[in-house]
């Protein structure tokens, strides 16, 4: 089976937050304790993911370096690449061609969080699939997402960008998977009237063929993002509530790492003894054995 590789887009102009996001990262903007780009790294590493490209802003590039780095800290490899203008989210598979070479891939957008029992579980089944595999989640609003809508035998028979008028409440959330003939779809596709490189076109061309899976996430998962004012609270609060009721982090990247035994006990602590918070505290109860 070919290996499945990562890219997190992290790029976009992030004008539904301005003027906070005129001069700053949507994606390193805090999402209660942790900065927002945690939370979909941290499903690719719930996935079994450790090879990642993260595209950005030209600007932001020496941030995210300055955030993650090589990668090497949490046991993964993480490379960079510049988006020069937000040409849409299918344009990852054109800047990220050559880091996804013969392998597939996993696309997960930079303002997503995902979180639910069962995560890992559900990843692990939609990464194994042929194909295109994609989750679907109610909203009240799918006229803002790409929108799919299935048949009586619950097979996908639709999907549309924003419709004016849903045929179904199930939007399309920021995670896709995909094999490596995504490459040659995205190169396919046209720029839309918004001028953007659609993934729905993208998720189309599989759909054509009959290899698009699409994963129901049922009432019990939480899909948030974090575009707005109103979503990016919505989804500190909602981290904060689970996380001061529970004990346990949401989106804890070096938890995850030092579970899948990718970094030692030594290197968790070593990363606790950068901060003076109650996240560092957390990681030194998680390399002590007091979590887990
Ligand atoms: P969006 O929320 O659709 O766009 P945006 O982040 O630019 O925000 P706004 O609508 O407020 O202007 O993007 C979803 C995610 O995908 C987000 O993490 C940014 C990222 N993205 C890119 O990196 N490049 C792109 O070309 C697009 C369209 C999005």
């Amino acid at each position: 089976m070919r290996k499945t590789k990562g890219i997190i887009l992290a790029g976009g102009k992030a004008t539904r937050l301005y003027p906070i996001t005129k001069v700053v990262c949507k994606q390193l903007l805090p999402v209660f304790d942790k900065p927002m780009i945690y939370y979909p790294l941290s499903v690719l590493l719930l996935a079994d993911i450790r090879d990642i490209l993260i595209i950005v802003n030209p600007d932001d590039l020496p941030l995210f370096k300055a955030l993650l780095g090589d990668g090497s800290a949490l046991g993964l490899t993480i490379e960079y690449a510049v988006q020069p203008v937000p040409a849409g989210v299918a344009q990852a598979f054109l800047i990220g061609e050559a880091f996804i070479g013969r392998d597939n891939v996993c696309l997960i957008l930079g303002d997503n969080v995902f979180y639910g029992h069962g995560l890992q579980a559900i990843l692990q089944s939609a990464k194994d699939r042929a194909g295109a595999s994609v989750f679907a989640y109610t909203v009240r609003d799918p006229e803002r997402y790409g929108v799919v809508t299935f048949d009586t035998d619950g097979v996908v028979s639709k999907i549309e960008e924003k419709p004016d008028m849903p045929e179904s409440s199930w939007a399309v959330t920021g995670l896709y998977f995909f094999d490596n003939d995504v490459v040659g779809f995205a190169k396919k596709v046209r720029p839309s009237l918004r001028g953007e490189l659609e993934i729905t076109d993208v998720l189309k061309c599989y759909l054509d063929e009959g290899r698009l899976n699409v994963f129901p996430f049922g009432r019990g998962y939480a899909w948030l993002d974090t575009g707005t004012y109103e979503s990016l609270v919505d989804a500190a609060v909602f981290i904060k509530t689970i996380e001061d009721r529970q004990g346990f982090k949401i989106g804890c990247i070096e938890e995850i790492s030092f579970q899948k035994g990718w970094i030692s006990k030594e290197q968790v602590l070593a990363i606790a003894q950068g901060y003076k918070t109650s996240y560092a505290d957390y990681l030194r109860k998680i390399a002590g054995g007091a979590i887990g």
